[in-house]
């Protein structure tokens, strides 16, 4: 897995991706020493997960997932080359906005799966009820929020 981004939601992203047991989450952010930080923390709370830093070049990798800013604008450039991305890859967001955000744009034209951001909020949703002791199920979140795509 490649994850771009290692600001607040990006840390608890690849806490969560990695407590899956990927068979390795690289991590890159622009500004690199994060991206280097984060992945160091993760090693060492979960030593057995391959994790390190790397460089956005998503080519080959099975999932992305963007956990930077960029994204809710549609001139905003995408967080990776778009190009080298694999059509069988799943590309993921966090940004959360009507429509596609241009990677989920460009990686749908070149045939990759793709999954919007609002999935994030909602599954948030689903365990801050399940944490206040007054549980939703995620289907009627996606009731009452409108579907995520
Ligand atoms: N779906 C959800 O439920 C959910 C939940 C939380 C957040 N989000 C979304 O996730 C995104 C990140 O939120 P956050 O709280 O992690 O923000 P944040 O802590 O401010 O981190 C921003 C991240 O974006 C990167 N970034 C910003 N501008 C960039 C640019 N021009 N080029 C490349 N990288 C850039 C930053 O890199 P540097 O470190 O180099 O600045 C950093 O990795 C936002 O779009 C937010 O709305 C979604």
């Amino acid at each position: 897995m490649l994850q771009l981004g290692a600001g607040g939601a990006g840390k608890s992203m690849a806490y969560a991706i990695a407590r899956e047991s990927p068979a390795e989450l690289v991590i890159y952010n622009r500004s690199a020493g994060k991206a280097e930080e984060l992945a160091a923390s993760l090693s060492k709370a979960l030593p057995s997960v391959p994790i390190r830093s790397g460089d956005n070049n998503p080519s080959g990798f099975e999932v992305v997932v963007n956990a930077t800013a960029l994204g809710l604008r549609d001139t905003d450039p995408t967080p990776v080359p778009a190009q080298q991305l694999s059509a069988g890859t799943l590309v993921c967001e966090a940004v959360v906005r009507d429509g596609d955000t241009p990677l989920l744009k460009a990686a749908r034209e070149l045939g990759c799966t793709v999954h919007h951001g609002q999935w994030m909020l909602y599954g948030q949703i689903v365990e801050i009820s399940r944490f206040l002791g007054v549980p939703l199920a995620p289907e009627f979140v996606e009731r009452i929020l409108g579907p995520a795509d």
